[in-house]
């Protein structure tokens, strides 16, 4: 299985052509995580690449991406299974007339009018997928009790059908942004990653990959700049999905230096709550202007 994951060095290889620049512990959790058929747990702030490490992972391993988007009041409905009501309504139409309620009964709940939903599909489909899980702590602690069903029997029961057993095993990730405390019944079954602002470095490296126009010591000042942002006790601190954005907005604006004038035009790519924009004209516009950030200049 995984066939691209054999080892530790292949698994962060692998990520990296998918264009996931993954640290130490990414790499390793997503190794053992194909490796011992575990599902992972991510948690983390927002923006730190928790989604997008099970895109690059289904990239990396050629498997299709299932993903359920959780919310709160999701059901089982939305995310095993459902029977396609009108479709069985037709069926009983038609056959109504010359069937016994026996025959009909049997006919329409069959597969056929099964409406199979993310989690269902990710364990039937022929080939084996990556299963994304995204925010599930949205959900409520009945939705993690069933979820833990599945994952851990790899099997579906339907009352009306009988079991559906798993043809294939996905590589599951679950993410969370810690908006609740998640059971501890389903941490136990999951390997943990905690996904955390990356260094200067790793950011940097991350900025020129998704925005490769943009030259170095833009891109080192701007990722500075967005550290010491970080830094300030804001309401909401800058994301990495930020600094590519803000990286983007440059660029296309044509900035040929990151000055106080132009982080003054631009802040509120990174920065979004009225008090945090305030805080951030005052201490970083500031050094911005004195030329204290960004000191290597273009030779
Ligand atoms: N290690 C990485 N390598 C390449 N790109 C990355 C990396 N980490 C984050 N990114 C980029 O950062 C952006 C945000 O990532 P993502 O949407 O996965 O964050 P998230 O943690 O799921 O955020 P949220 O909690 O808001 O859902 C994406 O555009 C992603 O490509
Ligand atoms: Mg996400």
């Amino acid at each position: 299985m995984a066939s691209d994951l054999q080892s530790l060095d292949e698994t962060r290889d692998a990520l990296g052509r998918a264009g996931y620049l993954a640290g130490e512990s990414t790499a390793l959790v997503s190794y053992l995580a194909a490796h011992l058929g575990k599902p992972v747990l991510v948690e983390g702030p927002a923006g730190v690449g928790k989604t997008e490490l099970a895109k690059a992972l289904a990239r990396a391993t050629d498997r299709k991406l299932i993903r359920l988007q959780c919310y709160e009041g999701l059901d089982e409905a939305k995310a095993l299974y459902e029977w396609n009501y009108r479709k069985q309504l037709l069926r009983i139409q038609v056959e109504a007339s010359d069937a016994g309620w026996n025959d009909v009964r049997d006919d329409i709940f069959g597969e056929e009018f099964l409406l199979p939903r993310p989690l269902l599909s990710a364990i039937t489909e022929e080939q084996p997928v990556v299963l994304l899980i995204d925010e599930i702590d949205k959900t409520d602690q009945e939705f993690e009790a069933m979820l833990l069903e599945v994952l851990s029997d790899f099997q579906v029961s339907i009352p009306e059908l009988g079991v559906v057993e798993a043809k294939t095993h996905p590589l599951v990730l679950l993410t969370s942004n810690n908006s609740r405390e998640l059971t501890e019944a389903l941490k136990r079954r999951c390997l943990y990653l905690w996904l955390d602002y990356p260094d200067v470095e790793r950011e940097l490296e991350i900025v020129r990959l998704h925005a490769p126009e943009l030259s170095e010591d833009m891109a080192r000042k701007l990722v500075e700049v967005v550290h010491m942002v970080r830094n300030l006790d804001l309401k909401k601190p800058p994301s990495i999905a930020e600094s590519i954005d803000w990286a983007r907005a440059l660029l296309l604006l044509g900035a040929e230096d990151l000055d106080g004038d132009v982080l003054q035009r631009t802040m509120s790519v990174i920065v979004k709550h009225r008090t945090d924009l305030d805080l951030v004209a005052e201490r970083v516009g500031v050094k911005l202007t004195d030329g204290l950030i960004g000191s290597r200049k273009a030779g």
